[in-house]
């Protein structure tokens, strides 16, 4: 998959592109991503992407020409879906992402939040996209959110298949909660399920904990959902059973 970035601010993101899962998978050439810097297209001297407003008022107008002349060059090969990044937009969610992630292309817009030219979104723009109602000063970080949350996605990037299928939201549920060693902490015991063995209890117990925590954390994911079948399983040695 590729994703092209632009925005004000390339350098933000760096140290994101090299670090952790997506790092890797930046590595292996599962996910090519390029940053573009808005003022490569300013077209003015001073490089400058931004005007007053029409009509007044405070702040300043991002100007639509670099924005135009950066999307459509970074459509010359291909039609990649082009997503601007505004408080705007539809709200991100697990079904947003499992779609985005069967695109081969992707052009995220990095505005500032006092505002892009109308004219962008009307020329360039296929959808908006925000990641929660509440306001961030720019659609970096909402771009890094989407860009991690599409990348785990792609065959090949998360470790073992299995724990994606697992993650919270995969299958409409919450998260089974965790335990590692030591045993005991502070006074608190891993459940004795978890060291029995028996995978059969133990899926069974993670499904039912998940079940739980998802009907008292988030109960509206629930809603609508039909009673599902329980686990069966075998007996078995734990590896992290102490001995
Ligand atoms: Cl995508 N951009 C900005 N500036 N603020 C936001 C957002 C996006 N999503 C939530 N808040």
């Amino acid at each position: 998959m590729r994703i092209d970035i632009v925005t004000i601010f390339p350098e933000m993101f760096s140290a994101f592109l090299r670090t952790g899962v997506l790092g890797r998978a930046v590595g292996a050439g599962i996910l090519n991503v390029q940053v573009h810097d808005l003022r490569d297209y300013a077209g003015n001297p001073h490089r400058s992407v931004d005007d007053e407003p029409y009509g007044g008022g405070g702040g300043m107008v991002m100007t639509a020409p670099p924005w135009i002349a950066a999307i459509r060059a970074l459509s010359r090969d291909g039609s990649p879906r082009r997503i601007l990044m505004t408080p705007q937009g539809r709200r991100l969610d697990n079904d947003k992402v499992i779609e985005l992630a069967q695109r081969a292309h992707i052009v995220l817009l990095c505005g500032r939040y006092e505002g892009i030219d109308e004219r962008v979104r009307e020329t360039v723009v296929d959808e908006e996209v925000s990641i929660g109602d509440y306001v961030l000063s720019g659609g970096e970080v909402p771009s890094m959110v989407l860009i991690e949350s599409v990348s785990r996605e792609l065959p090949g990037v998360v470790g073992l298949p299995q724990s994606v299928e697992q993650d919270s939201f995969r299958d409409g549920l919450l998260d089974y909660p965790h335990y590692t060693r030591p045993r005991v902490v502070e006074g608190l015991a891993v459940p004795d399920v978890l060291r029995s063995g028996h995978h059969g209890d133990i899926d069974e117990w993670r499904r039912r904990r998940a079940l739980e925590i998802t009907l008292e954390k988030r109960p509206d994911l629930l809603e609508g959902r039909p009673r599902s079948p329980r686990a069966g399983g075998r007996a078995c040695g734990d590896p992290l059973e102490e001995k």
